[in-house]
Formats: structure tokens, C-alpha cells, sequence
């Protein structure tokens, strides 16, 4: 069975754990490097990863935690929230946990901010990233002017 929860802080172990090795399996998909973060590698970091701003999410495979996302949601509630950390375990890939990720962020969002714009930002040669956005309603809306190698896209029901 497939079910997808909130992480709080106080789940920073199980952030800890799938992001290193999210950060080591695929480094081309994020920002942050597998160094950086074991540099950082502290238990006050990894609960920072998931208040304030960020709100984490896992989704549990067999109630094994096997992907993960987060939202960064800033104070300003023009301003568009960010779809951010998406990593699936390479075991659990191809089963709708990536989709499943979505809809719980969605539905977060949903409830929390209405028709706020959800975006992220993609790696434009990452393929099966940018088929499961274009698959769970998301465009492309151009390139991330902060990145070349990116594109941002946004959720078309959001906009
Ligand atoms: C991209 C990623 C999150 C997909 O996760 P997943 O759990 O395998 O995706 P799902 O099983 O939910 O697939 C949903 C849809 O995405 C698309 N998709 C997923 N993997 C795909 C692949 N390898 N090739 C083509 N399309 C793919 C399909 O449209 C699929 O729908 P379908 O199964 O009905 O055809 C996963 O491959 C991953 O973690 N990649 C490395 C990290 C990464 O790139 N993160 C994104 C950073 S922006």
C-alpha cells in the first residue's frame, strides 16, 4: 500500500536518511550536494529542513519511507509556492509514489493556501522528472532565469 504523510521536525531522522541518500543517488536533480549537507550534519539542520517555511512530506511503500518533497511556502501569500526535494527510492520507482508525493503537497496546499501558484524548477534534461509534473498537471512556464540548465513550471490548476 501506498500512503503519503506530513513530516514534521520531529521526523528528521527519516528526512535525514532519505535525503543523503537522494543527494548521493541522484546529485544532477538538486541544488544542495551530498558534501554540503554532511557538513551541515547536525540534528538542529535536519529539523530546520522541515518548520518554518518548509513543510515535508514522505510517502511509505509497505509502510517503508521511500520518497520524499517538500513545500517552501514563504510568509508573503502572493508570493508562489516552490515544490522542492522531490527524490524517490530507485526500488520504488515506476509505482505512483512520485504522483502520490504530488497530490498530498497539492492537497496540503489546498487547504492551507487556495489558489495559491505551485511551482518548481526542473532540470530540463530530466525526463521522467518532467513527465510526472506534466502527468500531475503541471506546465512548463519558461526557462529559471536563476538557472540555465532549469525550466520552471507551474501547476496548471493553480494558475
Ligand atoms: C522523477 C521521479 C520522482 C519519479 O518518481 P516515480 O515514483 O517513479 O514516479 P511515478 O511512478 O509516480 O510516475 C508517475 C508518472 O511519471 C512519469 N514517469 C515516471 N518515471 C518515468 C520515467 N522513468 N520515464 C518516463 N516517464 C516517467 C510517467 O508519466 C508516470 O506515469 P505512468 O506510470 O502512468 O506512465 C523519480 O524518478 C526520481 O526520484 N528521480 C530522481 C530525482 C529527481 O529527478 N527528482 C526531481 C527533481 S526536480
Amino acid at each position: 500500500m501506498i500512503s503519503a504523510r506530513r513530516l514534521g521536525p520531529e521526523d528528521w531522522e527519516i528526512w535525514r536518511g532519505l535525503r543523503l541518500r537522494a543527494l548521493d543517488q541522484a546529485p544532477e536533480a538538486f541544488g544542495t550536494t551530498l558534501e554540503e549537507a554532511v557538513g551541515a550534519d547536525s540534528p538542529s539542520h535536519w529539523r530546520a529542513a522541515l518548520e518554518g517555511a518548509m513543510t515535508g512530506f514522505v510517502v511509505e511503500d509497505d509502510g517503508v519511507p521511500a520518497a520524499i518533497g517538500r513545500l517552501l511556502i514563504e510568509v508573503d501569500p502572493d508570493a508562489p509556492v516552490e515544490l522542492i526535494s522531490v527524490w524517490v527510492d530507485p526500488a520504488h520507482r515506476g509505482r505512483g509514489l512520485g504522483r502520490a508525493l504530488i497530490a498530498a503537497a497539492l492537497d496540503h496546499l489546498a487547504a492551507r493556501r487556495p489558489g495559491t501558484r505551485l511551482r518548481l524548477a526542473v532540470v530540463e534534461t530530466n525526463a521522467p522528472a518532467r513527465r510526472l509534473y506534466e502527468s500531475c498537471g503541471f506546465a512548463v512556464i519558461g526557462p529559471n532565469p536563476e538557472d540555465d540548465a532549469e525550466l520552471l513550471m507551474e501547476h496548471a490548476g493553480a494558475r
